[in-house]
């Protein structure tokens, strides 16, 4: 396993514990991609690919002879630019005569233990030491370009990272227009793709589509990974499912615009090239400048979505998120905002911590409107100082108040953005984003920072300092409730304005590596108008994002699943809400929404002094079942029993711990029907060989016939039964009646 280099078929092989990379150089020293996919050894591949000549795809100079030779047929690496090579290319770079070409040659390689690092940029860590890192050298001998190739091979995790280093080497300055972080040619074989689409209150949605002969493209030009295409894909098999079948992902670690492009070609290989979206880019790069390119995280599985969806799990659990927050017990908290939205005082706020610590809630978040002049959404933003109207004395007594009930304070901030109507605003007018001779475009009625401006983020990072080294606060909200617009730095000169967006990133992650090295023990949970920054990036910083500003329980079981291809429970944010739901209207049992915010990171966003003794009692009892079941929710494995878009009738979803010793079946029922027939369900990564009894069987919400069936379904209760049995013949539940009931299933090995 690891990084081999084989000098005399000049291939570089990369070995995860069930799959393959290699690539290998050319005659002309170039670096031809031979091979991802299930575990193979070592072979030279190069064989697979005989000169074919295609009419029309070119020759290098050097192959005016060997007309099969050429850069637009064989599967590159990383394509050069404007030389040959005609499908989706990596990069486009100018010299000063405007000439856009780079053609790359091998240069020389170095493997290390451990896992590189970017500068400025998230990327996945090796706390856990099992990382090999590679770095190949290419060198375009015209401009002096440099391109360092980096891989982090995590063995163990089956999980390869990849990313870029574009060094000018020259003498002259280069303009960048396009600089992916990867490309990745699949020769053979026919894929689905699976996206994740949406829109605010409703993001993530997969959507599997066959791959045309075309290119399909999944973008955000919103200066944030944004709710309607999240930096996520999947490409796989034709036939693959949950439990079959070869797949891949790519993951982006950025939260920027970007861009992922599959392509496929005349020839039937497909091409997958993904990183900063180019529109409106370009960076220039100075003699002995260097440009480091975003992450990408692959994976790789011939066993079908769940096993990759669980390699991404665990990879960002372990290499990803950081800090001491990664695998702690998270606080099951109470967020006021769907309770009294900018309406509160301390009093109010005092009122709902009260309740929420008698039934069992450790923290008590206070989101918008704490700050400033905000009593809407109008104003306020950026002046990050307590309005002591609604605090009396500030937030200490405030959170006196709140510790003294044994809970512990959160808070939410908005940082990256500024309210026209504000002291910030008015002193620096300059520090937004905005048009020189045009009105700015408003979203919220606030406008966006410049955070590529480093007196932008030394403002934020010394109000933010204030406010946590002055007061006990374990946990930040930290939102961003509007798209980039209007992108023009004041300080940037007429020819680097397409860097402003990702400087404008660059920033972000300054600001929030400066305040998590600072305040390690705070938890941070992003947030984006829900879930519209809801990608590795981030994951990097935060340990858990607010899914969707969509509470509704039934909805969330869409995003939820969506999200769950990439994204582990640990990451995602869930809260139990109020009803008639504030979204939609809808109406459902208070069980049923806690079932779906336990496959999160759980909390409660409502006035919990509204509840009915029976209800609050409900609560105290959700609490203590999802305290029972914690470890085996947040660090097991993750299984979906149901695709929202075929099986409209229930959703179900199941946790196994790693040594498949408990499990924890879910269930909510989507849509009851007369004369139901048999609600029949199969239980999956059980040890087939082992017994398990089921421990407990709790339906909630159900307005069960007796003849339904019930008994006979709690009469298993305490029963044993092989894995084998719960896997193939399955257990029959009662035929559920009513609006929404849910059950949960354990059973526990013997
Ligand atoms: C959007 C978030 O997603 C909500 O949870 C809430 O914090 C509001 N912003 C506050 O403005």
């Amino acid at each position: 396993m690891g990084i081999q280099f084989n000098a005399s078929a000049r291939t570089f092989t990369l070995s995860t514990r069930s799959t393959t990379y290699q690539m290998g150089l050319d005659h002309l020293d170039r670096l031809l991609h031979l091979y991802y996919g299930p575990a193979i050894g070592q072979g030279d591949l190069a064989a697979m690919y005989p000169p074919a000549d295609r009419g029309f795809s070119p020759n290098h100079n050097a192959d005016r002879a060997r007309r099969g030779i050429s850069p637009d047929t064989l599967p590159q690496e990383y394509t050069g630019c404007n030389t040959g090579d005609f499908r989706l290319s990596c990069l486009v770079v100018r010299d000063e005569a405007g000439a856009a070409g780079a053609e790359w040659r091998y240069a020389g390689h170095s493997i290390q233990k451990g896992k590189y690092a970017l500068t400025g940029l998230p990327s996945a860590h090796d706390e856990e030491n099992e990382a090999e890192s590679l770095c190949i050298r290419m060198e375009d001998g015209v401009t002096g370009l440099a391109l360092e190739l980096l891989y982090g091979v995590f063995a163990k995790q089956d999980i390869i990272t990849r990313a870029v280093r574009l060094v000018n080497g020259g003498n002259q300055t280069l303009r960048l227009e396009k600089a992916a972080s990867m490309c990745l040619d699949l020769p053979f074989g026919r894929w689905d793709m699976i996206h994740f689409h949406g829109r605010h209150t409703m993001e993530r949605q997969a959507e599997r589509v066959p791959l045309l002969n075309a290119i399909q493209t999944v973008s955000s030009t919103r200066g944030a990974s944004s709710h309607h295409h999240n930096p996520f894909v999947i490409l796989c098999d034709r036939k693959a499912n949950e439990e079959h079948g070869l797949c891949y992902g790519v993951m982006p670690v950025y939260s920027g615009s970007h861009r992922t492009d599959v392509e496929v070609d005349q020839n039937g290989l497909t091409r997958i090239v993904s990183g900063i979206h180019d529109e409106r880019f370009s960076w220039q790069l100075a003699p002995g400048e260097a440009f480091t390119v975003p992450e990408v995280i692959l994976a790789c599985t011939e066993n079908g979505l769940t096993a990759l969806s669980q390699q991404y799990h665990r990879f960002i659990r372990h290499n990803v998120c950081r800090g001491e927050h990664r695998f702690a017990r998270r606080p099951v908290l109470i967020n006021n905002w769907e309770a009294t939205y900018f309406d509160f005082d301390s009093d109010a706020i005092v009122r709902i911590a009260e309740k929420a610590a008698a039934l069992g809630v450790e923290m008590l978040v206070l989101d918008d409107g704490w700050f400033g002049k905000r009593n809407d959404d109008n104003s306020g933003l950026g002046d990050w100082f307590v309005n002591e109207k609604k605090l009396p004395g500030g937030l200490t007594p405030l959170i006196q108040r709140v510790n003294a009930l044994g809970m512990k304070f959160g808070i939410w901030v908005e940082p990256e953005m500024v309210s026209e109507d504000s002291d910030l605003y008015r002193a620096h007018p300059d520090w937004a984003l905005t048009l020189p001779g045009r009105a700015p475009v408003m979203s919220r009625n606030q406008m966006v920072l410049d955070m590529g401006r480093s007196e932008v983020v030394d403002y934020l990072t010394e109000r933010l300092t204030d406010l946590l080294a002055n007061n006990p606060i374990a946990y930040v909200k930290w939102d961003m409730n509007r798209n980039m617009t209007d992108v023009y730095s004041r300080v940037l000169p007429a020819e680097r304005q397409g860097e402003a967006a990702h400087r404008y990133m660059l920033g972000v992650y300054r600001l929030l590596e400066t305040l998590t090295t600072r305040f390690p023990h705070v938890l941070f949970e992003g947030c984006a108008g829900g879930g519209g920054r809801f990608d590795a990036g981030m994951l990097a910083y935060f340990t858990q994002i607010w899914c969707s500003d969509d509470t509704d329980a039934i909805e969330r079981l869409v995003i939820q699943h969506g999200t769950s291809f990439g994204y582990p429970v640990s990451s995602i944010g869930a809260h139990v809400s109020a009803c008639p739901n504030h979204q939609t209207g809808r109406t459902t049992p208070l069980w049923t929404r806690a079932v779906a915010a336990m496959s999160g990171t759980f909390g409660y966003e409502l006035d919990l002094n509204k509840l009915s003794d029976e209800e609050a009692s409900q609560v105290k009892e959700q609490i203590a079942f999802f305290d029972k079941h914690y470890q085996l929710i947040q660090n097991g494995l993750y299984y979906r029993l149901t695709d929202p878009t075929e099986e409209s009738r229930y959703a179900a979803w199941q946790f196994v711990d790693e040594e498949q010793s408990e499990a924890l079946f879910n269930l909510i029922l989507t849509h009851p029907e007369a004369n139901a027939r048999p609600l029949h369900v199969w239980l999956r990564g059980l040890d087939p060989d082992a017994l398990y009894r089921v421990e407990s069987l709790d339906i909630h919400g159900c307005h069960c016939a007796p003849q339904a069936g019930l008994d006979l379904a709690m009469e298993g209760v305490g029963k044993v039964y092989s894995g084998s049995t719960l896997m193939h013949a399955g257990y029959t539940l009662p035929q559920l009646a009513g609006d929404y009931p849910s059950v949960q299933m354990y059973v526990k090995r013997v």
